[in-house]
């Protein structure tokens, strides 16, 4: 049987719907009552063994496939596809007892125990060994079964072991430099090593950033995260290639990535696996968290170039693993599920199938509660399966967008160092202001990777780039040189990829096509702030305030849109734009100053509607309705998410010059002209005969 390549999951070809399953928990008289109640749920996917290693090998070498082969065989002939795992997460306890070296060992030289999960150095050569065993045991083993449509490598790689500080790290750690540098000669340059009689004499005095006296080496500790990052996903490349010699292309390999996780660089784990799969947990007290899901999902859709992406795991209601751990309301499950396949998601799973008796997660919800199918849990889980099943046409749909945002996580690494002019500056939060206002007016916005093709964007925003490569700052000025407008925020472009100042004014790159250069950083203190005045249009007006950061800049070819006033910077500029100077040419803005959200909101929407990059819809959607579309060969999803707590009506003209597409409501498929309403909580799609809004 060949899958069918329009859909993520070739051999599943459906939107997908289910969680994961954990047979090995229950007596096997329970599994046929589960696989009953999962074709009552509409459930189609169910990924089965991510924790099941020490039940596959109870003991080093012996396997025991028995109870796996009949948890497949019923899937399969239940009509459930599975995802299956390597199970290789959670190594069992007869590794780190006979092997204690295979443990991670924290940055302090404290070895952490099993009992837990994830207690593995990711440089352990006989973790390694056995996890690579197990996953050529289990793929060459199912490779072949028709219940398996795809593979789960590990789960939530670096979630709680993102590095390890041992021996055997260290040397792996050196055998890293010894690659990326060459010659010690070459590292010393690098890691500035001629400061604090740092220099290194013999590759054996590199050790990994332990913990020191003071701040450890920048560069050491930069390097020690690609290094960290890299080593992880060696092992699930490792185990990739194991599958792969077994496996049949279209079934393809994932492992669940955790959004804007801090520790792994998905740039380079995205372009690894065949489909990116992420898990979601919003924070039910943060009362935007929809606005979270939002960019996580739009990063996903983007590691994976546009393709659509599996949502692995979400909670259908609480957690268990914050200090208080409510559950969802029935709307926030469907709206909040709605939303990531609204962004990209060709498929809504779930941790877990069937809520656990035992162990640390008994209190975290699933599918199946406690209380089993007479509940609001079930009710609403099976409604939304019945919902993605009538939403299958939308299966591989894909969202163009005229907004990127730049975002390097080598440059996260640098900017959340310790020694730097300010450790109040977060990479995320930063990102987050500048995403929310351009969400909120409904454009659909993609994250990038600075050395790829900006120009592909009208609006492209470098939020924060503290540390860009040689290639990242040409692909910027190569993007405004191309008619995009381009925006850069403040202490970008500080320094090279081995966190060295670039000198001569900041940011030297860049000073060209800003038409500026920067004197001095200068952080302000928790609280402190600067007036600020607007000197023409710019959807600015009044007394201003910064915070949290302001810049010495110079004008030297830029007009002064914001300046500083009073203070040691008065009359400064603090937000500048210029116009390159030829016909098809961009924009270059420079925003040094921390603006309040509001402000920053009207700039960017101000810039945005200069740009040329078109919004979803002509006039802004009401406050806390979000906006999506998703486009086949033939048809246009519109999606209407309203997270507040009135009903709202929603104008859904189309931007510019656009023929109006004639939308019709699903499911009644009655015809919706002009505006539409949205109830509170509620979530209205439509759809249309493909008629693009752009040329685009
Ligand atoms: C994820 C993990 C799952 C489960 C879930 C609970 O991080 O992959 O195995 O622990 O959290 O929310």
């Amino acid at each position: 049987m060949n899958g069918d390549e329009r859909y993520a999951i070739p051999r599943l070809p459906a939107l997908g719907f289910g969680g994961d399953w954990n047979p090995e928990q229950w007596e096997p008289s329970v599994w046929a009552e589960d696989l009953r109640l999962m074709v009552e749920a509409h459930v189609n996917l169910v990924t089965v063994g991510v924790f099941s290693w020490a039940f596959l090998e109870p003991a080093p070498g012996r396997y025991e496939f028995g109870w796996l082969d009949t948890v497949l065989d019923a899937c399969l002939a239940a009509g459930v596809r599975v995802d299956l795992a390597t199970a290789t997460a959670s190594p069992p306890p007869w590794l780190g007892h006979l092997w204690p070296e295979s443990l991670p060992v924290t940055d302090q030289g404290v070895r952490l125990a099993y009992g837990a999960r994830q207690q593995y150095c990711p440089s352990s050569p006989i973790y390694r060994d056995k996890a690579l065993a197990l996953a050529d045991r289990i793929s060459h083993r199912y490779a072949d079964h028709d219940a398996v449509v795809m593979w789960h490598v590990g789960n939530e790689y670096g979630a709680h072991t993102p590095a390890c500080w041992c021996d055997t790290s260290a040397e792996a750690f050196r055998d890293w430099l010894v690659k990326r540098y060459g010659s010690l000669d070459v590292l010393n340059d690098s890691w500035a090593t001629a400061f604090w009689s740092q220099r290194f004499s013999d590759w054996a005095e590199v050790i990994p950033p332990r913990r020191t006296p003071y701040f450890p080496n920048p560069t050491q500790q930069l390097d020690f995260k690609r290094f960290s990052s890299d080593a992880m996903l060696d092992l699930f490349r490792a185990e990739r290639d194991v599958i792969r010699g077994h496996s049949a292309p279209d079934k393809p390999i994932t492992t669940n990535f955790m959004r804007f996780f801090p520790h792994a660089d998905y740039w380079a784990w995205a372009a690894a696996e065949d489909l990116v799969s992420d898990d979601w947990y919003p924070d039910l007290a943060d009362s935007s968290s929809h606005v979270e899901g939002a960019a996580g999902a739009d990063l996903m859709r983007s590691l994976g170039d546009g393709r659509p992406w599996l949502l692995m795991e979400q909670a259908v209601s609480a957690i268990n693993w914050r200090s208080v751990n409510p559950p969802k309301s029935g709307g926030e499950y469907r709206r909040w599920s709605l939303q990531q396949v609204a962004r990209g998601a060709d498929a809504v799973l779930h941790f877990q199938w069937r809520a656990a008796v035992g162990g640390a997660e008994k209190w975290h919800s699933a599918m199946l509660p406690h209380a089993g199918p007479r509940t609001r849990t079930w009710r609403s889980v099976v409604a939304l399966g019945a919902e993605l099943e009538s939403l299958d046409s939308l299966a591989g749909a894909r969202t163009h967008a005229d907004v990127g945002i730049v975002l390097d996580w080598n440059s996260w690494w640098a900017l959340e160092l310790d020694s730097r002019p300010s450790t109040g500056l977060s990479l995320v939060s930063i990102i987050r202001q500048w995403y929310e206002p351009l969400w909120a007016r409904g454009y659909a916005i993609d994250f990038v990777h600075p050395e790829s093709d900006l120009s592909r964007y009208p609006l492209v925003l470098v939020p924060q780039l503290y540390l860009s490569t040689d290639a990242a700052a040409q692909s910027v000025i190569d993007a405004a040189a191309a008619g995009s407008t381009v925006v850069v925020g403040y202490f970008s472009g500080a320094v090279d990829e081995s966190d060295h100042v670039r000198l001569g004014g900041y940011p030297a790159p860049w000073q060209d096509l800003l038409g500026l250069w920067v004197e001095e950083y200068r952080p302000l203190l928790p609280g402190q702030s600067v007036d600020l005045i607007a000197h023409e249009g710019t959807g600015l007006s009044g007394a201003l305030k910064g915070r949290e950061w302001t810049e010495h800049v110079h004008a030297t070819d830029a007009d002064v849109v914001l300046s500083y006033v009073g203070g040691d910077l008065d009359g400064a500029p603090a937000v500048t734009r210029r116009r390159l100077p030829g016909i098809g040419e961009g924009t270059a803005w420079y925003i040094s100053v921390g603006l309040e959200a509001p402000d920053l909101g009207a700039l960017l929407l101000d810039i945005g509607a200069a740009s040329g990059a078109l919004p979803i819809l002509h006039t802004p959607p009401p406050t806390d309705v979000e906006v999506a579309v998703r486009e086949t060969e033939t048809e246009r999803y519109l999606f209407l998410l309203n997270h507040g707590t009135t009903g709202q009506e929603v104008d859904i003209s189309p931007p510019g010059p656009a023929r109006r597409p004639s939308w019709r409501l699903l499911p009644s498929r009655e015809q919706a002209d002009g505006a539409v309403v949205v109830p509170a909580g509620d979530v209205v799609i439509l759809v249309s005969n493909q008629e693009r809004t752009s040329d685009s």
